[in-house]
């Protein structure tokens, strides 16, 4: 579903200088699989995981979402893939505090442009992370964990084909982070989706289908 090869990124830092993060990545991520990346913190994961979702170019190499070349495509067709094709989880929730679990997934459906039936989407979405008994509650009277499951059934409400999660875990315990990852699985074997996920969790990775290391 998504290939690199030779994928690269340098950043520049001023004065001339520049940094190379990513070198020569050649990555296949096959539909309907888990797929984590590990590494230690600066290897690389968040870059990667913007470039494998539009979000930033590399400096050499190409990219292909079921079989499209990224470098073909110009700024509408991106933010169209990143609209209906892809999820995104972050660290960080960001849920929207002043809103429910309901109203974050609703805010999140109508910022992709859905109009119909959303109350089918949001429920089923809340109700697939195990929140049904949940919706209207603020993020403030759910735990962190919940708050992360409001943010994958946020992701995931669409229905996308992807979902990038960069360090989905990173705020949970290893307990905690277990139920996320095998809720992702419950998701992947529902509904076909494809999950590529970032953590430095060495307690999560046995979960992977798919463990890509980056040094
Ligand atoms: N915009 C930028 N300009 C310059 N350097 C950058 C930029 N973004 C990232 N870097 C550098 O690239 C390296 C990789 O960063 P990245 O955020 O991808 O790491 P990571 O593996 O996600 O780390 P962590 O586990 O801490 O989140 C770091 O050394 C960082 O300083
Ligand atoms: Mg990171």
């Amino acid at each position: 579903m998504l290939n690199t090869e030779h994928v690269g990124k340098e950043f520049h830092t001023g004065n001339g200088k520049h940094i190379t993060v990513l070198e020569d990545v050649n990555i296949e991520i096959p539909s309907g699989k888990l797929v984590m990346l590990k590494g230690r913190s600066g290897s690389g994961k968040t870059t990667l995981l913007n470039i494998l979702s539009t979000l930033d170019v590399p400096t050499s190499g190409k990219i292909w979402f079921n079989d499209k070349d990224y470098s073909l495509l110009n700024n509408d067709e991106k933010e169209h893939l990143r609209r209906y094709e892809m999820g995104f989880v972050f660290q960080s929730v960001a849920l929207l505090p002043i809103m429910t679990a309901y109203e974050n997934v609703d805010f999140a459906l109508r910022t992709a442009g859905i109009k119909n039936n959303r109350d089918k989407l949001i429920c089923e979405a809340l109700e697939n992370v195990g929140l049904a008994d949940r919706m209207k509650h603020m993020p403030s009277q759910l735990s962190g964990g919940e708050q992360q499951r409001v943010a994958i059934a946020r992701a995931f409400a669409h229905r996308p084909q992807i979902i990038f999660a960069d360090e989905p875990t990173g705020s949970l315990d290893t307990a905690g982070g277990i139920r996320i990852v095998l809720l992702f699985s419950e998701l992947i074997e529902k509904y076909g989706i494809t999950v590529v996920m970032s953590t430095h969790d060495m307690g999560l990775v046995e979960f992977a289908d798919i463990l890509y290391e980056l040094q």
